[in-house]
C-alpha cells in the first residue's frame, strides 16, 4: 500500500522548468534568474514573456508582446453588462472567477488542445495574451461597477502597471507608484507548485479550456489559506494603530497562540526574498514622501523588528504579504482587492504552467488509500 501524505506535502507533483525556491538560502528564481535582478531590471511584461517562453525576449519580441497585451485589454460589452448584474457586496475574487470563466465563452477552439504535436500554438498564444491582458481590466472595472459607476476604458499608451492604476483610480498614475506596482506584479507572478498552480496542472491535464483552467486556479487562490494574508496584515496594522502599541499587541497574540499575519512561510526558513524587495520599496516611498505616508508603515517596521526578536529562532520571518498590503493601501486600493491583484500577476505563472503541462501531458489520476467499509450486501430500507 502506498503511503498517504496529507496535502501531498513533500511529494513532487510535476517536473517543471519555470521557477525554483531555495528556502534555506531565501532564493527565488524564475527560469534561473534571481527575483532580485528581475525586480530591479525587468518589467511585468518582460517577466511574463520570460515565464511563458523560458528565455529573456529580444527588444522586438518584447515590443510585439507589449502591443498585443495593450490591444487585448478591452473586454466585450456583454462582460461589462454581466458584471453590472453582480451584487456590489460580492467579493472581487468571485467576480474575477465568474468573469474569467464567462470570457472563455467568446473564444471557442479549445478542441485543438490535444497535447503533443497536435496543439494549435496560435490558439495557445492568443488565449494566453487575452487572459493576462484582461485580468487587470476586470479587477479595475469592478472597483467602479460595484460603486455604481461606468468603468473607465483602458489607455493604450500605458504599461500594464500604469494602465491598471489609471483604470483603478481614474488618475494619471504617479511614476513611483506605477514602478512599485510593476515590481509587485513581478514578485507575485510565479511561485512553484502551490495550491492554485497545482489546480492549473490538474485542470490543464484534462484539456479543459484555458479560461476554465484559470477560473479553477482563481478558486484555489481565493481561500484564506492561500491568497489573502496581505489583507489580514493591513487589518492587523490598523488594529495596532501606532508603533508604540506594537510590542504589547504582538506579545498578547503570541501568548494566545495566534499567528502574526505576514510572518512565516512553509518554503522559506529565512526572510522571504520578495519581502526584502518590498521593504526597500516601502523605504523608497517613505523617502520620496518625506515621511508623509500612512502611519501603518512605521507600525509595520516596528512589528517586524519585534517579530524578529520573538520568532527568528523558529525560522519565522516576514513573507511577501507583510509589506505588499501597505503599499497597495498607499495606492488607494481597498483591502478586499489585494488577492485579486495577486491573481492578476499570478495569471502569468499559471499560464506558463498550463503551457508546460500541455507540452507533455498526461491526465492526473492519483490513487487513494481506501479507509471505508469492506464490500457488503445492500440492506433493504425496511430492514435498516
Ligand atoms: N506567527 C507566529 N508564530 C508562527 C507564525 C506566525 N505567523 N508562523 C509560524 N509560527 C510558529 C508556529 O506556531 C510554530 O511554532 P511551534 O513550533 O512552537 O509550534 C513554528 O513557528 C513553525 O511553524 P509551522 O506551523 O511549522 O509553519 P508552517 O510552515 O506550517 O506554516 C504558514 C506556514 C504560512 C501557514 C504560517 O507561517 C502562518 O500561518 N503565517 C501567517 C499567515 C501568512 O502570513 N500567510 C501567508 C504566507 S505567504
Amino acid at each position: 500500500m502506498s503511503e498517504y501524505l496529507p496535502g501531498l506535502a513533500g511529494v513532487p507533483a510535476t517536473q517543471s522548468n519555470i521557477s525554483d525556491i531555495d528556502g534555506e538560502k531565501g532564493i527565488l528564481s524564475y527560469r534561473g534568474y534571481p527575483i532580485e535582478q528581475l525586480a530591479e531590471q525587468s518589467t511585468f511584461e518582460e517577466t511574463t514573456l520570460l515565464l511563458l517562453d523560458g528565455k529573456l525576449p529580444s527588444q522586438t519580441h518584447l515590443d510585439e508582446f507589449a502591443i498585443k497585451l495593450r490591444r487585448n485589454r478591452r473586454v466585450q460589452y456583454h462582460i461589462t453588462d454581466l458584471m453590472k448584474t453582480f451584487p456590489p457586496s460580492g467579493h472581487p475574487m468571485e467576480m474575477l472567477q465568474t468573469a474569467v470563466a464567462s470570457l472563455g465563452m467568446f473564444y471557442p477552439g479549445g478542441e485543438c488542445l490535444t497535447g503533443g504535436e497536435c496543439q494549435d500554438l496560435d490558439y495557445i498564444h492568443n488565449m494566453t495574451v487575452k487572459i493576462i491582458a484582461r485580468m487587470g481590466t476586470l479587477v479595475a472595472m469592478w472597483e467602479h461597477i460595484r460603486q455604481g459607476y461606468e468603468p473607465p476604458e483602458p489607455r493604450d499608451g500605458y504599461s500594464y502597471a500604469e494602465n491598471f492604476l489609471y483604470m483603478f483610480t481614474r488618475e494619471k498614475p504617479d511614476p513611483l507608484l506605477a514602478h512599485i506596482m510593476d515590481v509587485c506584479l513581478i514578485l507575485h507572478a510565479e511561485h512553484t507548485i502551490n495550491a492554485s498552480t497545482f489546480s492549473v496542472l490538474v485542470n490543464a491535464s484534462t484539456l479543459a479550456s484555458p479560461n476554465s483552467v484559470i477560473a479553477a486556479a482563481l478558486a484555489a487562490l481565493s481561500g484564506p489559506l492561500h491568497g489573502g494574508a496581505n489583507q489580514k496584515v493591513v487589518e492587523m496594522l490598523e488594529d495596532i494603530g501606532s508603533p508604540d502599541k506594537a510590542e504589547e499587541y504582538i506579545d498578547k497574540r503570541l501568548a494566545n497562540k495566534e499567528v502574526i499575519w505576514g510572518m512565516g512561510h512553509r518554503e522559506y526558513k529565512t526572510k522571504d526574498p520578495r519581502a526584502k524587495i518590498l521593504e526597500k520599496l516601502v523605504d523608497k516611498l517613505m523617502e520620496a514622501r518625506g515621511g508623509a505616508v500612512n502611519p501603518m508603515f512605521e507600525t509595520a517596521k516596528m512589528v517586524e523588528k519585534i517579530c524578529e526578536d520573538r520568532l527568528a529562532q523558529k525560522g519565522v520571518y516576514a513573507n511577501v504579504d507583510f509589506y505588499s498590503g501597505i503599499l497597495y493601501t498607499e495606492m488607494g486600493i481597498p483591502a478586499d482587492q489585494f488577492t485579486a491583484i495577486f491573481a492578476i500577476a499570478r495569471s502569468a505563472g499559471w499560464l506558463a504552467h498550463w503551457r508546460e503541462q500541455l507540452s507533455d501531458n498526461r491526465i492526473f489520476r492519483p490513487t487513494q488509500v481506501y479507509a471505508g467499509e469492506p464490500v457488503r450486501d445492500y440492506t433493504p430500507i425496511e430492514l435498516r
